[in-house]
């Protein structure tokens, strides 16, 4: 039986539709949920990223600042702007849209970010919160993936999860969420000799490498929960995740589109990030 699609596009409406509820209450008491999108240099990919972030925060009722900077920006500058933007009250999340040019070193830019605004959790602070079990801002795609795990009804109390990929964006965080909700975890990445050996114990598996066609249909166990965090280009240009979506939407239970899936829930768990951080100011 081919699995069923877990749909993220109508995953994130239902999810921005409540938190426009929420902006809209909290604006009526005073406080407007704001977010500063910061981007240094030309790269396409990251252009269309920042727009559509822009562009969710005008749809959910958020006030938004895009700072557009030319890739000589010298990071002095950069840092100078977030510490203003750290100070700013009507700012709650600042997000600087990675990757950065090579002359800016990312983790001094991140970690610049007032903890209290960083919406993305890419501080080392969030990320130390999150291995420990303490409140703080989630990664936002790995946050949107158990969201969409989540969505399936199915318990991960006792389940195998394998997680695909090890960075401190998505494969690391995602391992320690579906360890707080009880599952046993293993992480493989693209040093794992036998990927397959691991994925075919695996009750839910989120690929999250960045190479197509990592996971195929014999690698996957009957009924499993697939997530697709892979963004590639197929031979022919089509979008496609890590997954080989023909033939393991045969083998799984559930997967997720690409696209359609995971990716319109890294900007809806931004706006929730956006929304809690202003929720706490009042
Ligand atoms: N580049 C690709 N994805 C992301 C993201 O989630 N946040 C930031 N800041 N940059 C990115």
């Amino acid at each position: 039986m081919p699995a069923q699609l877990i749909n993220g596009t109508a995953l994130s409406q239902q999810i921005r539709a409540d938190v426009a509820i929420r902006a809209a209450a909290l604006t009526a008491r005073g406080t407007r949920p704001g977010l500063a999108v910061i981007l240094v240099g030309e790269d396409p990919a990251s252009a269309v990223y920042v727009r559509n972030k822009v562009k969710a925060c005008a749809e959910a009722g958020f006030h938004s600042v895009l700072d557009k900077y030319d890739a000589s920006l010298p990071e002095a500058a950069l840092l100078a702007r977030i510490r203003a933007l750290n100070a700013d009250p009507t700012i709650h999340g600042i997000l600087v849209q990675m990757p950065l040019p090579r002359h800016i070193n990312p983790q001094r830019v991140i970690e610049t970010v007032s903890d209290a605004k960083d919406v993305d959790g890419f501080s080392v602070h969030s990320a130390g919160s999150l291995a420990s079990g303490l409140p703080g801002f989630r990664a936002c795609t790995p946050d949107g993936c158990m969201k969409l795990i989540e969505s399936t009804g199915v318990s991960l109390q006792g389940k195998h999860a394998v997680v695909i990929g090890r960075s401190n964006t998505v494969g690391k965080p995602m391992a320690l969420l579906l360890l707080q909700a009880n599952a046993t975890v293993t992480v493989c990445h693209s040093g794992t000799p036998d990927l397959g050996l691991f994925t075919r114990q695996a009750d839910v598996v989120v690929a999250a490498v960045g190479r197509r066609n990592t996971l195929t249909a014999d690698m996957v166990k009957p009924g499993a929960i697939v997530i697709d965090v892979g963004m590639n280009r197929d031979d022919v240009g089509k979008l496609c995740g890590d997954v080989d979506f023909a033939g393991v939407s045969e083998v799984a239970g559930w997967i997720t589109p690409v696209p359609g899936g995971v990716g319109p829930m890294t900007i809806t768990m931004l706006l929730v990030n956006t929304l809690e951080s202003a929720e706490r100011t009042t």
